[in-house]
C-alpha cells in the first residue's frame, strides 16, 4: 500500500515513547479529531454523539484515577453543523452576529499586534445543555475567508497551524479545570483550519460508510496525516480507529463485502502500525458501527443528540434507547482503545 512508502527510511516516523520531542500536548487532555475527506460520512454526527455521551462518563486517567468527563467540542467546519445540532437557529444566529465563534479567534490573531492581548477561547465558549459536561467552540461560515489570509501568517516562530494550540491551552473548563477531553469535528479538506486540529491531536477517528467508494479515502487521509507528521515533528497523532457509520443494518451481502476490503486494509495497516509503534495493535476497524436511523435526524432537528433526546411518544423513546447503545458502546471501545495505546 502506498502509506507504506510514505514513512521515507523510517527516519521520520512517529517515534516511540522517550523520544525526545517537545509534543504538542494540552496537559493531560486527550485530543481527538473525527476526520474525512468526503462529506455526509457521518463526521459531525459521529463528533457531537461521542463528545456528549462521553459527557456522562466516569473514566479512568492516565494516573489510573477515575473521574467524570469534561468535554469540549471544537466545530471546525465552516459549515457549522455540529453548532447547528446543539444551538437552535436563533441562538446561533446571535452567536454569530455577534462575532463569538472561531472565526473571532482566527481574524484576531492575524490582525492584532504583537504587545496586545491574546483572544480568550473563553470569551466564545458555550453550554449548549444544561448539567452536560459539554462545551461547544462554535464555527462561522467566515472561517472560509480566514483561510486564505492564514497562508501568510506569522508571529516570530510561530506558524498558522499553532494558533489553536496556544489558545486553547490557556482555556479551562467552567469549573477552573483543564478539559478532560477535546474533540474536533473537521470539515472534509485538509486546509489550514484542519491542520490545527491535527497538529495537536493525539488521535484520529476515520467515521466512513460501507461503501465502494469510502474505502478509496482511507489511503488518501493516513497519506496527508503522514505527510505532516514528517513536516513537524510534534505532531503526534495517531489513527484510533475506522468507524463504520450510517450503516444500512438490511445491506447484508453489500456491508460484509465492503467491511472485507476494509478489513485488508485494516490488517495490513495493523502489521505496520505494530512494526513502527510501540503502542500499536489491534483491530483498526472498530468493532461498534452506528445504524442508520431516523431517531438519529430527529435529535438533530430537536438540537440535541440522542443520549439528551427524550421525546414523549413510546415508539420514539425505545427507539432512543436502542440507539443510544450503538454510541455508548463506541465510547466505551474508544476510551479501552485509548487506555491500551497508553500502556
Ligand atoms: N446514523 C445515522 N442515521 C441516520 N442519519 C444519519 C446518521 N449519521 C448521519 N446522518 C445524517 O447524514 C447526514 C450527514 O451526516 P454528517 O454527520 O453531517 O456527515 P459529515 O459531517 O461527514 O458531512 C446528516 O444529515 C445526518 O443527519
Ligand atoms: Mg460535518
Amino acid at each position: 500500500m502506498d502509506w507504506y512508502n510514505l514513512q521515507d527510511n523510517n527516519s521520520q516516523t512517529t517515534p516511540s515513547a522517550g523520544t525526545l520531542k517537545d509534543n504538542m500536548k494540552i496537559g493531560n487532555t486527550t485530543v481527538i479529531s473525527f476526520i474525512n475527506l468526503k462529506g455526509g460520512v457521518g463526521k459531525t454526527t459521529s463528533a457531537v454523539n461521542v463528545a456528549a455521551t462521553l459527557a456522562r462518563r466516569d473514566f479512568k486517567s492516565g494516573d489510573k484515577s477515575t473521574k467524570p468527563a469534561s468535554v469540549l467540542l471544537i466545530d471546525l467546519d465552516p459549515q457549522s453543523n455540529a453548532s447547528l445540532t446543539l444551538l437552535n437557529k436563533k441562538q446561533y444566529e446571535e452567536i454569530d452576529r455577534t462575532n463569538k465563534t472561531l472565526y473571532q479567534l482566527f481574524d484576531n490573531e492575524i490582525s492584532r499586534d504583537d504587545d496586545s492581548e491574546t483572544f480568550d477561547l473563553g470569551d466564545i465558549r458555550v453550554t449548549p445543555i444544561e448539567g452536560l459536561n459539554l462545551d461547544l467552540l462554535p464555527s462561522s461560515l467566515k472561517l472560509i475567508d480566514i483561510q486564505d489570509k492564514l497562508v501568510g501568517y506569522h508571529r516570530y516562530y510561530l506558524s498558522a497551524t499553532d494558533i489553536l494550540f496556544n489558545a486553547l491551552n490557556k482555556l479551562k473548563n467552567p469549573e477552573g479545570k483543564a478539559y478532560t477531553h477535546i474533540i474536533f469535528d473537521c470539515p472534509p479538506s485538509l486546509g489550514l483550519i484542519t491542520l490545527n486540529a491535527l497538529s495537536l491531536s493525539r488521535y484520529f477517528i476515520v467515521p466512513t460508510l460501507l461503501d465502494a467508494y469510502s474505502h478509496w479515502g482511507l489511503d488518501k487521509i493516513v497519506e496527508c496525516v503522514n505527510r505532516l507528521k514528517r513536516c513537524k515533528a510534534s505532531c503526534e497523532v495517531e489513527l484510533l480507529g475506522v468507524l463504520y457509520s450510517k450503516v444500512d443494518p438490511r445491506s447484508t451481502i453489500e456491508n460484509y463485502k465492503w467491511d472485507i476490503e476494509f478489513q485488508k486494509w485494516g490488517t495490513e495497516f495493523d502489521e505496520w502500525l505494530s512494526k513502527n509503534i510501540r503502542t500499536g495493535k489491534g483491530a483498526i476497524i472498530f468493532k461498534s458501527r452506528i445504524n442508520s436511523a431516523d431517531i438519529i435526524r430527529k435529535a438533530e432537528a430537536d438540537n440535541r443528540p440522542l443520549i439528551e433526546y427524550h421525546p414523549s411518544a413510546s415508539n420514539l423513546r425505545s427507539e432512543q434507547k436502542k440507539h443510544q447503545v450503538e454510541w455508548e458502546e463506541l465510547v466505551t471501545e474508544i476510551l479501552e482503545r485509548i487506555e491500551y495505546r497508553r500502556k
